[in-house]
């Protein structure tokens, strides 16, 4: 990752402090950073090839507001067959390149009753039921500590300026707890009942590894979701791939709008 860094700062000027991380059907943002460097993951040494539909699979530089920012649009995931090391790759990717903290987005399912489809929700924590950690093995002590502290692996600064920012442009953003599942098969109506005795408002599939890679590495994380679909049992009918992209192109553009607001708000 340090050679992907490395090549990177000879593709573009742009000296990013803040990273965006685009999930399912959420990729549009990236059209609104003004001199950018586009570099394909494909080109980035090392950089793990996203598979997902609706995944672009490009890293862009850019200026928003004045702000530096790099966006990933397209992620690796655990259900594709990545290991834990390639879905986290590019959160330490743009870490040795001198970003200091991350803003993601996902679609989740809601399982919170007082959610809407189509809610943006602020994630306030996490559990991580994916059966992994991107830190199992030999710890490399030059990114971080053995056994990393995550009592606030989503910064409460952060989230109290987003809420700020939601509130000014009339977004309603109420904070929940995510759960993440290896996935690819959506939950069970149990599973979901389960999940929400533990204390989870949303559920998912990516963004946990890439938060725990961050913290490890001290960097600062904000993420929100996009309420793309009731979770399992909660309504009478299914959930299919399409739901999750339909909601979630239809939710972009405000999404675009509060992350424009945000991103130079965000003091790192
Ligand atoms: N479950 C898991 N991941 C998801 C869901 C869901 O219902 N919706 C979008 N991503």
């Amino acid at each position: 990752m340090r050679d992907a860094a490395a090549y990177l700062l000879e593709r573009t000027p742009v000296r990013p402090r803040i990273a965006v991380v685009l999930g399912s059907g959420l990729g549009a943002f990236a059209g609104e950073l003004t001199g950018r460097t586009e570099v394909p993951y494909a080109e980035i040494p090392g950089w793990p090839p996203s598979t997902a539909v609706g995944h672009a699979g490009r890293l862009v530089f850019g200026r928003l507001e004045g702000v530096e920012i790099a966006v990933m649009a397209g992620r690796a995931h655990l259900y594709e067959g990545y290991t834990p090391a390639q879905v986290t790759f590019g959160v330490r990717t743009l870490g040795a390149l001198g970003v200091k903290g991350f803003v993601f987005t996902n679609a989740a399912g809601g399982i919170n009753l007082s959610y809407s489809q189509g809610a943006l929700v602020l994630i306030s924590d996490h559990i991580n039921l994916q059966g992994v950690n991107p830190l199992v093995g030999p710890n490399d002590e030059s990114l971080g500590p053995r056994f990393p502290d995550m009592s606030e692996a989503y910064s409460k600064s952060w989230r109290a300026t987003a809420k700020a920012v939601a509130a000014e442009l009339g977004i309603s953003m109420p904070e929940g707890v995510y759960a993440a599942m290896l996935g690819p098969s959506y939950e069970t109506p149990a599973e979901i009942r389960y999940l929400r005795v533990i204390g989870a408002d949303l559920v998912g599939m990516s963004t946990v590894p890439e938060v725990i890679a961050a913290n490890h590495m001290g960097l600062k994380c904000l993420a929100v979701s996009c309420v793309t679909n009731m979770a399992a049992g909660i309504l009478d009918q299914k959930i299919s791939h399409e739901e999750v992209l339909e909601t979630g192109q239809r939710v972009r553009g405000t999404l675009v709008r509060f992350l424009k607001a945000l991103l130079p708000r965000l003091e790192v």
